[in-house]
């Protein structure tokens, strides 16, 4: 694996313009849904549930039959869901029982910088950090996955990611489908050869032609015919999904990055990109049992990218959920005072990728921010020539999407974000309000092989 802090290793341009094998063929829909199981705290105080997770290696059944060499918590892969209650502080202690350093970051989430995973806030090898999460925010598909900066590209390709599910009263009390009808979904792709190797090379997106969900080649899921709340997160380094049924028949969007939608908003197909969330309600009782629906990923471009899962619905059910016309209403970010535009890029010269000319250093405050402060960001994505679609991730906010090339955004993007995509010679503007927290905190592209070469910057929050 490469090293923590050693140079950074040139971008090759054949990487970015395609080309490449796929991999093994597997047979779609061979293997059941993988439901990672609920993380157990060790340790439960007044306020805090403690958990304790070994970050190591380990073997996976990724190919049936196969073993695979991976990186875990725990020896999950992906690693074990957190469920935090709104209000009830959560503790993870991670050892680092691997021979490289890494980094864990909580997305999404709202946290002092000491516990929020800075790119250079490392955990050595044989150390271990607690990291203390409030969960004062609004309920939200939150996930955890390395950070360190250089290697988060390859150790989350490798597996170090899991999901972590923030509640709240509010959002219980809508009457949602909830228990084993709320589904954490984790998609990703992955460049596995026949025996089982997981092969990471910076950018080779191209090879990654194995789609996985929750760490099993395009599963089958088996459902009754009634709601579920799906939450949908794209793991993938590079990957952008265009996700619908295979009868193009419509579902509720209900959720993004942050949570719920002010309302739910009627689709029949949406975008997921890198580091984004996006949860549906799919009402499956208007189909016989017996039907089988592919998820299809209409951005895939061969059999086995385009064919995410398979619902497969099995038996008739009771279902006393519903999708109530009003969620919850947007937060008011209150008045913007302060604008700034940051541009990604491609440095053809350097060989990296980077924001506003420059390859992030841990050293440097690219922005000084005032904590209190409404600022607007137009975002720019300056890369036409070779064409290469960019998403920003903003660590500690949830922001909102004002407009993309000037168009109001919808779907989705309707709710609170923390990261969104900014198509080739196009432009976003966001309005973010920084409260909470000072310190040092990160933004950066979410193409996690573009941020490991240096597209990110650091925003300093002081009073
Ligand atoms: Cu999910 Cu700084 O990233
Ligand atoms: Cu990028």
């Amino acid at each position: 694996l490469t090293a923590v802090g050693g140079a950074v290793a040139a971008f090759p341009l054949e990487r970015i313009m395609g080309g490449g094998e796929s991999g093994p063929r597997v047979a779609a829909f061979a293997t059941a849904l993988h439901i990672p199981p609920a993380a157990k705290p060790v340790h439960q105080s007044a306020t805090t549930d403690f958990y304790f997770v070994g970050v190591h290696e380990a073997e996976a059944e990724i190919l049936p039959g196969v073993k695979s060499k991976v990186l875990t918590y725990d020896g999950k892969f992906p690693g074990a869901t957190i469920h935090a209650k709104r209000g009830r502080e959560v503790a993870v202690t991670y050892v680092n029982a691997m021979a490289e350093s890494t980094v864990v970051h909580l997305h999404g989430a709202h946290v002092a910088a000491a516990s929020d995973g800075h790119p250079t806030d490392l955990i050595k090898s044989g150390d271990q950090k607690q990291y203390r999460y409030p969960n004062t925010q609004q309920a939200a598909s939150l996930w955890y996955h390395a950070h360190a900066h250089h290697s988060e590209a390859e150790q989350v390709y490798r597996g170090l990611a899991g999901m972590y599910l923030l509640h709240d009263e509010a959002e219980r009390s809508l009457g949602l489908p909830e228990g084993e009808f709320d589904v954490p979904l984790l998609l990703r792709d992955v460049h596995i050869d026949a025996a089982g190797k997981l092969v990471y090379t910076a950018g080779g997106f191209e090879e990654r032609r194995t789609l996985l969900v929750n760490g099993r080649v395009q599963p089958y899921f088996r459902v009754s015919a009634r709601k579920y709340r799906l939450r949908f997160y794209n793991g993938s380094n590079e990957r952008a999904y265009r996700l619908r049924l295979a009868d193009t028949s419509s579902f509720q969007l209900i959720g993004s990055d942050g949570g719920l939608l002010p309302a739910p908003v009627t689709a029949t197909s949406f975008d997921l990109w890198p580091g984004e969330r996006v949860e549906a309600v799919i009402d499956f009782s208007r189909y016989p049992v017996g039907t089988q629906l592919v998820l299809f990923n209409d951005l895939g471009d061969v059999e086995s990218t385009q064919q995410v899962m398979r619902f497969d619905v099995t038996r008739t059910a009771t279902d006393d959920s519903r999708v109530p016309a009003v969620l919850r209403p947007l937060q008011d970010l209150g008045t913007p005072t302060v604008h700034r535009e940051v541009e990604l890029k491609l440095d053809l010269q350097r060989g990296a990728f980077v924001i506003d000319g420059r390859i992030f250093d841990p050293a440097r405050v690219d922005q000084q921010i005032k904590l209190g402060t409404t600022e607007i960001w137009t975002i720019r994505n300056a890369d036409t020539q070779p064409s290469i679609p960019h998403n920003l991730h903003l660590h500690l906010v949830q922001f909102q999407v004002l407009d993309r090339n000037g168009k109001p955004v919808g779907g989705h993007e309707s709710g609170p974000k923390d990261t969104v995509t900014i198509p080739p010679g196009g432009n976003v503007r966001i309005k973010v309000r920084f409260d909470g927290h000072e310190g040092r905190y990160v933004y950066h592209c979410h193409m996690l092989d573009h941020s490991a070469t240096g597209m990110m910057g650091q925003m300093e929050i002081k009073r």
